[in-house]
């Protein structure tokens, strides 16, 4: 790559390998303007150092309405950011509106709250690998032990089982937010906006103990309003299910890649947890974390930045970042870095206490139960999510052997 043309920052190739474009960003242009569709820009960020100055910034503002006219202009959020029934979350609140709805959510995720899911946990996976490994084939993306997050989600919420497959099959179309599909996210977030408004009423009327029930709770004593309700609900959604699926196969994909790291996992557990935070350093499953505007003109690794000018954090980028990491594009279980996978500051992730005990039950179970596992296609021809967001392959398809 030369060092003057900036690279593509999307495309089939940007996709499948993102690294060398933001190993020339990090060195070429750190601090980076880069276009987006429909005429508008944001700077991109790639550097550890300033990506984790940006996440701790309490003035670099989270509040849509806080972005720059040509940002809002250019309708840079997904369909139902103007929805106040959808989208009045923490996620994109600043100062004491934030903390009050981040303290409200937050009890559903204590690690006592956690370990009382890990029996869910066990039990979905099983049932799924008991699925799987009748077979001598799978794909640990799409059969995955994918139905686990979205099943732990509806735990949480109170999702009644009768409804969980409706559940489940919609959420899948919110996430994939591919191109060809975002014309069925509006539809789809239609029913999401109904689905959850009717939970909310069957809570209002018959109090549960669930974190619904406790939203609902916060709304009867007047902490939360009902918009903040369903927001709340549907941000824990969005967030916690296509980013522990792109987890989970970005970790299979990194063992599969290394059969020895895979035969030394299973042997050791105690490298699990190592392995899955190696996992979120090195191939991130949320590629950039969500849009943040300067309240004031500032400036960012020494680039002035205006009042209101999005900005993207690479968390992608800044996880392998050479003057934070040695090796850093070596996946290593052993090395016991802190990463940014789940971001820093306040926003830092609610759920992922969560997240990593789905994904240790998963690659537990995955290495219980499928021996001499092996991918079923070369490495060239996985495909990866064409997303800004998310950093997570469409399918990985693996053999075993069977007994
Ligand atoms: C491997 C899986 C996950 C990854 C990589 C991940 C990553 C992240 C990151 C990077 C952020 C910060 C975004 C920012 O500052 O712009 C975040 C925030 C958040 N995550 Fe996660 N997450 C995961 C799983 C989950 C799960 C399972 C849940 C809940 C069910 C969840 C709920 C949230 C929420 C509610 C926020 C917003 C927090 C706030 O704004 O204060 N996440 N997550």
């Amino acid at each position: 790559m030369s060092a003057s043309a900036p690279p593509p920052l999307h495309g089939p190739a940007f996709d499948a390998d993102p690294h060398p474009a933001y190993r020339w960003l990090r060195e070429h242009s750190p601090v980076h303007r880069m276009e987006l569709p429909g005429g508008a820009w944001a700077w991109l960020v790639t550097r550890h150092e300033d990506a984790r100055a940006v996440l701790a910034d309490p003035d670099m503002l989270k509040d849509p309405a806080r972005g720059n006219e040509v940002w809002r202009g250019a309708r840079m959020g997904l369909p139902f950011d103007h929805r106040p029934s959808l989208v009045r979350s923490m996620v994109n609140v600043d100062g004491d509106d934030h903390t009050r709805l981040r303290k409200v959510a937050g009890g559903a995720f204590t690690p006592r709250r956690v370990r009382t899911l890990v029996e869910s946990a066990e039990r979905v996976t099983a049932g799924l690998l008991d699925r799987i490994a009748a077979s001598s084939e799978a794909d640990l993306v799409r059969d995955r032990p994918s139905p686990l997050p979205i099943a732990i989600i509806c735990d949480i919420l109170g999702v009644p089982p009768e409804d969980r497959a409706e559940f489940h099959r919609r959420a899948a179309v919110i996430d994939a937010s591919a191109p060809e599909e975002i014309a069925a996210i509006g539809t789809t977030t239609d029913w999401f906006d109904d689905y959850l408004g009717r939970l909310v009423d069957a809570r209002l009327a018959e109090p549960a103990d669930d974190l619904l029930g406790d939203l609902v709770e916060a709304h009867r004593s007047g902490h939360l309003t009902r918009d903040e309700v369903t927001s709340t609900a549907f941000l824990l959604l969005v967030a916690g299910h296509e980013t522990t699926v792109a987890l989970l196969g970005n970790l299979f994909l990194s063992l599969l890649r290394a059969p020895e790291h895979l035969e030394r996992l299973r042997r050791d557990r105690d490298l699990v947890g190592p392995a899955i935070e190696e996992t979120l350093r090195l191939e991130s499953p949320l590629q950039n974390a969500t849009w943040r505007f300067p309240r004031t003109a500032t400036t960012v690794g020494g680039v002035a930045l205006e009042a209101g000018e999005p900005v993207l954090v690479s968390l992608l980028a800044a996880g392998r970042d050479p003057e934070r990491y040695d090796d850093p594009d070596v996946f290593d279980p052993e090395r016991g870095e802190s990463h940014l996978g789940f971001g820093h500051g306040a926003h830092y992730c609610v759920g992922a206490q969560l997240a990593r005990m789905e994904a240790r039950v998963a690659v537990n179970a995955v290495l219980d139960r499928l021996p001499g596992l092996r991918l079923a296609a070369p490495e060239e021809d996985l495909r990866w999510w064409p997303s800004m967001i998310m950093h997570g392959l469409f399918a990985l398809p693996v053999r075993f052997d069977t007994p």
